[in-house]
């Protein structure tokens, strides 16, 4: 029997080509037309599949604009669905490193590679053929539903935190469906039962009015880049222990029969080695590769600058330096209490008249999804019957922070559905999106919202 994909796949290939065509980059303003046109092309294409109520709703200071639509016609007696997904995508390069153009997307080996292929626009594009098969082909099989897809994901935008908590009642639902996530492969159908919480913060040492000579000055002033670099080497330690006060006392402790449950899905040495190219693997000791990835929290610095790093010497102290540091935190621990305490700590270890400034970026918990809510039981019913095998159950080490606003605004639970593969190539060269992934993607979902009614 032909499935919904199979069907129409000249088309489908198309419209997906159209959209990963648009370079919708929410980091670099340049591309702020694109944004316009990205959501321009959009809200006609939700429109086109037979939703209502289409808007393009402003942000403040001109951020990229959130997309919304609906189909409120399945009546009250049935449950609304609320999805979500992000049309914003992260920068191409290094644009050398793509065989084939980054926004001219290619067909290759079933597979199609662009930027944004997976991340997010193929993901969110599944549930969108799901519900334009529905709607024209099987009307009273479709729940209610709301729509919307934000452009700052990928920048940790500050603006849908604000419009959840401003349009609580516009976006009322029983469940949101989110498909931003990977599966263990191809052949083994998984969902996610929890996600890392994200603390990203930026700080900045500044010890002096000015960058200084360093013949002149050097042994008589502190050297932000020292200071910066002492206060690194302090937050972690050899055996992959963070160092802040108080880091892991929330921390919760799994029983063995649930460590056991969690290590039924296998992360090998081998298969990371092999994904990255490291030659060992580094972490704590007493926890396994899965382990470390779902349920232990983490700290890494992801970027650092400070003096000179052009072509030849110069012999300067400069007077400020800086780095990004990414907590990724687990069940119970607290965003609020772990940043203050990063605070408090790094003030601590900072030297008498050098000055250092925090800001944070994101502040999201963990999320834990409850194993027993009817709505994940229905898409593990549904991902079953697709994929003709029981889907693992994974808990996965990024993060979504607009579940945790989803939770604490309209107080639902959030289904992670994704059809993604570990071998994506998300946030890098060559971003693909598996075609059986996305077949088979619009059948689960398909399956999922038709069993709600
Ligand atoms: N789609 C990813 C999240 C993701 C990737 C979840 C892989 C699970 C596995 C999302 O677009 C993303 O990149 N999230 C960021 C956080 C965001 C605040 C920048 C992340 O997890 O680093
Ligand atoms: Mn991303």
């Amino acid at each position: 029997m032909g499935s919904y994909f199979k069907e129409n796949k000249t088309r489908i290939i198309s419209e997906l080509s159209q959209w990963l065509s648009i370079p919708t980059i929410s980091a670099l303003p340049e591309f702020k037309p694109e944004i316009k046109r990205g959501t321009q092309w959009l809200s006609e294409h939700l429109e086109g599949i037979g939703l209502n109520n289409v808007e393009i709703i402003p942000t403040e200071q001109d951020a990229p604009p959130i997309v919304y639509a609906d189909w409120l016609e399945a009546g009250s007696d049935k449950p609304t669905v609320l999805i979500y997904g992000h049309y914003d995508v992260q920068p191409a390069d290094p644009i050398d490193e793509w065989v084939s153009a980054p926004f001219d997307p290619q067909v290759r080996d079933d597979k199609i590679y662009a930027r944004g292929a997976n991340d997010n626009k193929g993901q969110h594009f599944i549930i969108l053929k799901a519900i334009e098969a529905l709607l024209s082909e099987d009307k009273g099989k479709l729940p209610n539903i709301k729509l919307f897809l934000e452009g700052e994901e990928e920048v940790g935008g500050t603006h849908l935190e604000e419009f959840i908590k401003e349009n609580s009642k516009k976006l009322s639902a029983d469940i949101c469906l989110i498909a931003d996530t990977p599966m263990l492969g191809p052949d083994q159908p998984s969902i996610i039962t929890g996600l890392r919480g994200l603390v990203y913060m930026e700080l900045i040492v500044n010890s002096a009015k000015t960058d200084m000579h360093s013949g002149h000055y050097g042994g008589n002033v502190h050297n932000p880049i020292q200071v910066l670099s002492w206060i690194l080497s302090k937050l972690k330690d050899e055996n992959g222990k963070v160092l802040i006060p108080y880091f892991y006392d929330d921390v919760k402790e799994w029983s063995p029969k649930e460590r056991a449950k969690i290590n039924e899905v296998t992360m090998s040495e081998g298969e990371i080695i092999e994904h990255t190219g490291v030659r060992v693997l580094f972490g704590e000791e007493e926890y396994s590769p899965i382990e470390r990835f779902g349920i232990r929290p983490t700290l890494d610095i992801n970027g650092i600058w400070g003096g000179f790093s052009g072509e030849g010497p110069k012999t300067v102290i400069p007077k400020t330096a800086g780095a990004k540091v990414s907590i990724r935190m687990v069940a119970h621990q607290d965003p609020e209490k772990i940043e203050q305490s990063f605070k408090d700590y790094v003030t601590s270890i900072t030297p008498k008249g050098v000055d250092i400034k925090f800001k944070t970026y994101s502040k999201e918990p963990a999320i834990i999804i409850d194993p027993s809510n009817k709505y994940f039981q229905t898409a593990v019913e549904a991902l079953k019957d697709v994929f003709g095998k029981e889907p693992k159950f994974v808990m996965e080490g990024g993060s979504i922070p607009v579940g945790g606003h989803i939770k604490k605004y309209l107080d639902i639970d959030t289904i992670y559905m994704g059809f993604g593969l570990p071998d994506d190539n998300l946030h890098a060269p060559n971003e693909k999106f598996n075609l059986g992934m996305l077949d088979k993607g619009i059948e689960t979902t398909i399956k999922f919202l038709k069993e709600l009614t």
